[in-house]
C-alpha cells in the first residue's frame, strides 16, 4: 500500500518544488519532501522484493507439505495409482522446479510488484481528480479496459486441457528418462538417447506452441486497446497543454497532473495477470488433489485388535476385487490359509499373486466378499494393528538409502537380532551395519539384484523374530540363481516354521515343499493340495511343475531338497 501511494506522493513533491522555484520561494522544505519520498522509493522496493520472494518459497513450501501429507496419509494406496488424478499430481509435484511455469519465489515476485503497480496508478488517479473529475475516469478507464479486452491472453485456458496435461507428462517422462542412472542402461543399450531428446523437445515444443497460441489472442484486442489507451491520453495532455499555455494551471500543478496522468498507466494489464494464472494452476492442483485423494485413500478404520493373529485361519470369502479402472483381478475368490502353515501361491505373471498379498496388507479393500482372520473381517481390525502383525518381501520391495542396519530394521531392532537376520537369509557378509547401501554417500556401497533381496529377505525375518504372524513372500528369490533359491527356500522355512508364510513364485518347481500350493489362473483357484496331490492329479500343477523342472534335475538330499542345473 505505501509503495503503491508512492509515486502519486513523488509526483505532487515535484509540483511543489517547481512552484516554489517559480514562485522564488525558499526550497528547502519541497526538497527535504521531494527527497525523503524518493529515498522511501529507493529503500521500500528491495525489501518488497525479498519480502514478496521470501512468501513465494513459503508457499511453496507450505503447497509442498500439504501434498506431501495428502499422498502419504491416507492408510490404502489406491489414490496413488488413480489415473484421474495422475495428472494433478505431476503438476503438483514439480511445481516448483519450473518445468510447468516459474518457480512460486519468481512469480510472487510478479505479484507482488503488480499489485504496487495497481495500487500506485490508482493513486495517480485519485490526484487525477484535483485536476477535471472526468480525467481520472478517461485515464483509469481506458487502461482498466485492457485487463477486460486482453483476458484472453492472461488467462492460458488451454492449461488444464488433456493435451497440455498429456504433453507436460510425456516431456517429464522423457526428462526421467535421461536424467535419472536407472534407466541409463537400456536407453543407451537399444540406442533410444535420440528417441529421448524428441520426445522432450516434440512434447516441450508443442507445450511453448500452446501457449504462444494462447499470447497471439492478443493480437486483435491489443488494436482495441491502443486506440482506447492513446485516446485518452490524447484527449488528457491535450487538456492539460491548453489549460497550462492559457495560464488556466500552474506550472506546479502541470508537473503534478502530468506526472499523475503517466502514472496512471501502472493500472495496465501486465505481469500481475500472468503471474497469478500461473502460480493459481498448482496451488489449485494441490487443493483438488488434497479432496480428491483424501476418499481413494481410505479404508474403514478398524477398531478390534489383532494380537496373536492368525490363530486359527485367514479366508478369502467370495472375494471380489478390481483396481480402480480395471478389469476385476479376483472373482468370486474362495481360499483358506490354516494358521501356522505354509501355503504357496503358483501362478503365471498377472495371475493376481500379488494382488492376494497387497489386499492381505490391507492395502485395499475388495469390493465384494471378505477376508476373514479368524473368523473377523479384516475390515473390523485396526490396520495398524494388523500391519504389525504382518512381515513382507513384496516383488518390487524398496530399497532404502540407508544403512544396513535400518534397511533390515526400519522400525529398529536390537543389533543381535539384526544379525540374527541377516545370517538366517544368507546375508551376513554383505556389508557391516552401518554401511549406507547406496552410492553417492561417504563409503556407501550398492548391492546386486540377489544381494538386496536377501536384505529385504532379512528385514521380513527381523520382523518375524520380532513376532509377526502372518508373512507374505512375494517371488522373494526371483533374482537369486537356482543354488541360492534352494537354500534360501531352506532357510524361509526354517525361519518361519512358526508362522503363518504366503510364499508366491510363478515357478512351479520350487514351491514343493510348502504345506499346501494353490494355481492361481485369471484370479481363480484352479488347483489347491500337497505337492503329492496335485502331481498325482495330474493337472495343470503337472504340466507346469513338468515344463519348468526340466532344466533342473531335482536330487533329494539328507536335509531337503538341493536343485542341480543340467549341463
Ligand atoms: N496397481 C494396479 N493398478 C491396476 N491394475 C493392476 C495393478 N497391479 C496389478 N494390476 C493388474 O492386475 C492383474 C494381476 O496383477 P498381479 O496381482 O500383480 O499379478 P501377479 O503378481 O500374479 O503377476 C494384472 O492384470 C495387472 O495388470
Ligand atoms: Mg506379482
Amino acid at each position: 500500500m505505501l509503495r503503491g501511494a508512492l509515486p502519486a506522493a513523488f509526483a505532487i513533491a515535484m509540483g511543489v518544488l517547481v512552484g516554489a522555484v517559480q514562485g522564488g520561494r525558499p526550497l528547502i522544505v519541497p526538497l527535504a519532501f521531494a527527497g525523503a519520498v524518493f529515498i522511501v522509493l529507493q529503500v521500500l522496493a528491495p525489501v518488497h522484493q525479498a519480502l514478496s520472494a521470501n512468501l513465494g518459497d513459503r508457499t511453496a513450501a507450505w503447497l509442498y507439505d500439504r501434498l506431501t501429507e495428502a499422498c502419504i496419509a491416507p492408510p490404502g494406496m489406491g489414490h496413488l495409482e488413480n489415473p484421474a488424478l495422475a495428472n494433478d499430481l505431476v503438476v503438483a509435484r514439480d511445481f516448483d522446479l519450473g518445468m510447468t511455469g516459474p518457480p512460486l519465489f519468481i512469480s510472487m515476485d510478479f505479484i507482488a510488484g503488480g499489485l504496487v503497480e495497481l495500487i500506485g496508478g490508482l493513486a495517480c488517479a485519485l490526484v487525477l481528480f484535483g485536476y477535471r473529475w472526468w480525467a481520472p475516469l478517461a485515464l483509469a478507464g481506458s487502461w482498466l479496459a485492457t485487463h477486460w479486452l486482453l483476458r484472453e491472453s492472461g488467462v492460458w485456458y488451454d492449461r488444464n486441457t488433456p493435451p497440455v496435461r498429456a504433453a507436460q507428462r510425456d516431456a517429464e517422462y522423457a526428462y526421467r528418462l535421461a536424467v535419472d542412472p536407472g534407466p541409463a542402461k537400456e536407453v543407451r543399450l537399444f540406442g533410444l538417447a535420440d528417441w529421448v531428446l524428441e520426445r522432450f523437445v516434440a512434447r516441450r515444443t508443442l507445450l511453448h506452441r500452446l501457449q504462444y497460441d494462447a499470447t497471439r489472442l492478443r493480437e486483435q484486442p491489443l488494436v482495441w486497446s491502443t486506440v482506447l489507451v492513446v485516446a485518452a491520453n490524447v484527449l488528457v495532455f491535450w487538456m492539460l497543454a491548453r489549460d497550462a499555455s492559457s495560464g488556466r494551471i500552474s506550472l506546479g500543478a502541470l508537473v503534478v497532473f502530468a506526472q499523475a496522468a503517466v502514472g496512471v498507466s501502472m493500472i495496465a494489464f501486465g505481469g500481475l495477470n500472468w503471474a497469478l494464472n500461473g502460480a493459481a494452476a498448482p496451488v489449485a492442483a494441490v487443493l483438488r488433489l488434497e479432496g480428491a485423494m483424501r476418499p481413494s485413500g481410505t479404508l474403514a478404520p478398524g477398531i478390534r485388535l489383532a494380537l496373536g493373529m492368525p490363530a486359527h485361519e485367514i479366508r478369502f470369502r467370495d472375494v471380489t476385487f478390481a483396481y480402480p479402472g480395471g478389469a476385476p483381478v479376483l472373482e468370486h475368490f474362495d481360499l483358506v490359509i490354516p494358521a501356522g502353515s505354509s501355503m504357496a501361491i503358483v501362478g503365471q505373471n498377472g495371475a493376481g499373486k500379488t494382488t492376494l498379498a497387497k489386499l492381505l496388507c490391507r492395502l485395499y479393500d475388495p469390493q465384494a466378499g471378505a477376508i476373514e482372520v479368524d473368523g473377523i473381517d479384516l475390515r473390523e481390525i485396526a490396520i495398524d494393528a494388523w500391519r504389525e502383525r504382518v512381515a513382507a518381501v513384496f516383488q518390487d520391495f524398496i530399497r532404502f538409502e540407508l544403512p544396513l542396519r535400518d534397511n533390515v530394521a526400519p522400525n529398529g531392532a536390537p543389533d543381535d537380532l539384526i544379525y540374527a537376520a541377516l545370517e538366517a537369509a544368507g546375508a551376513s557378509r554383505l556389508a557391516r551395519l552401518d554401511t549406507v547401501l547406496a552410492r553417492g554417500y561417504d563409503d556407501g556401497t550398492d548391492l546386486s539384484g540377489g544381494q538386496w533381496q536377501r536384505v529385504a529377505l532379512a528385514r521380513a525375518l527381523c520382523g518375524v523374530a520380532r513376532g509377526a504372524g502372518l508373512v507374505l513372500l512375494d517371488e522373494p528369490t526371483a533374482q537369486l540363481d537356482v543354488r541360492g533359491e534352494a537354500e534360501i527356500f531352506d532357510r524361509i522355512l526354517t525361519a518361519t516354521r512358526r508362522s503363518t508364510t504366503l510364499l508366491i513364485s510363478h515357478r512351479f518347481s520350487t514351491v514343493r515343499h510348502a504345506n499346501r500350493i494353490c494355481v492361481l489362473e485369471h484370479g481363480r483357484v484352479v488347483e489347491l493340495g500337497s505337492h503329492d496331490e496335485l502331481i498325482a492329479l495330474g493337472g495343470r500343477y503337472r504340466t507346469m511343475f513338468d515344463l519348468q523342472a526340466k532344466r533342473f534335475a531335482v536330487v533329494e538330499g539328507e536335509e531337503g531338497m538341493t536343485y542341480d542345473v543340467l549341463a
